[in-house]
């Protein structure tokens, strides 16, 4: 059975990371656009700098959670895809291989003469000044608000794929990446897990699972070895 996974910012929040748009969230303390948004880092670059050299050195010290690994361990019976909005690298550390980052990637910067010239930085910051090879500014491999979503057209063809389509620890206030559930076949189980309610507005008929990342996704588990017969 292909698994297709859309990912937010809850599914790291029992890691430790903060949501965006929760209470406490991190749009609470920062705004978004001086720090997430190309305008904001034409304003202010050391600004914009520091948040993710902040967000990176955190990352370090966080671990996968239970939903990340019962995810990967899914890659044992099931071909499951990840589609996610998070810039951390939990999926991939948990053991995950098939992982796309619509919105980046932390643990990379590029140059901003060219999208295509691509470091891995590992937990290290990106330094005052610090230039790639031609001589274009390091920044970080981020996508920010009104910036394209390279990506979107592939995690589209990954969603049309899925058989079934879990959709976790996202408030879908984003698009494109909110608009990729309506990819899903029409045949496709949709399932979304948050513990909070998530105002959907599109026209998908969806199995609400009103838990935190770990105890839907071990609920999500049991469910799927129990319909496909595999044990
Ligand atoms: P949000 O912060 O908008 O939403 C997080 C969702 O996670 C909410 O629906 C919460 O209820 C839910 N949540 C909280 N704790 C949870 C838990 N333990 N288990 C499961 N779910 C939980 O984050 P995203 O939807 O990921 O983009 O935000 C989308 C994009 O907006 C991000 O990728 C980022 C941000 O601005 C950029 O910065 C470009």
């Amino acid at each position: 059975m292909k698994i297709t996974v859309l990912s937010g910012a809850g599914i790291s929040a029992e890691s430790g990371i903060k949501t965006f748009r929760d209470s406490d969230g991190l749009w609470e303390n920062y705004n978004v656009m001086d720090v997430a948004s190309i305008e904001g880092w034409y304003k202010n670059p050391d600004l914009v700098q520091q948040f993710y050299n902040e967000r990176r050195k955190q990352l370090e010290s966080v671990e996968p959670n239970k939903a990340h690994k019962i995810l990967a361990e899914l890659e044992r019976d099931f071909e499951v895809e990840i589609v996610t909005q998070n810039v951390d690298n939990l999926h991939e550390r948990a053991g995950s291989t098939k992982v796309i980052h619509l919105h980046g990637e932390l643990t990379k910067a590029r140059s901003v003469k060219n999208s295509e010239r691509i470091y891995e930085l590992g937990y290290r910051e990106i330094r005052k000044g610090e230039k790639a090879e031609d001589g274009g500014l390091l920044r970080p491999h981020i996508v920010w608000f009104g910036e394209a979503v390279p990506l979107i057209e592939k995690a589209a063809e990954i969603v049309s794929q899925a058989e079934t389509l879990i959709v976790i620890g996202t408030s879908l206030n984003v698009y494109p990446a909110a608009g990729l559930l309506e990819y899903a076949a029409g045949s496709a189980a949709i399932y979304l897990i948050d513990p909070a309610e998530v105002k959907y507005v599109g026209s998908r008929r969806i199995t609400f699972i009103k838990e935190k990342a770990s105890d839907g996704m071990e609920k999500m588990k049991q469910y799927l070895y129990e319909a496909t017969g595999k044990c």
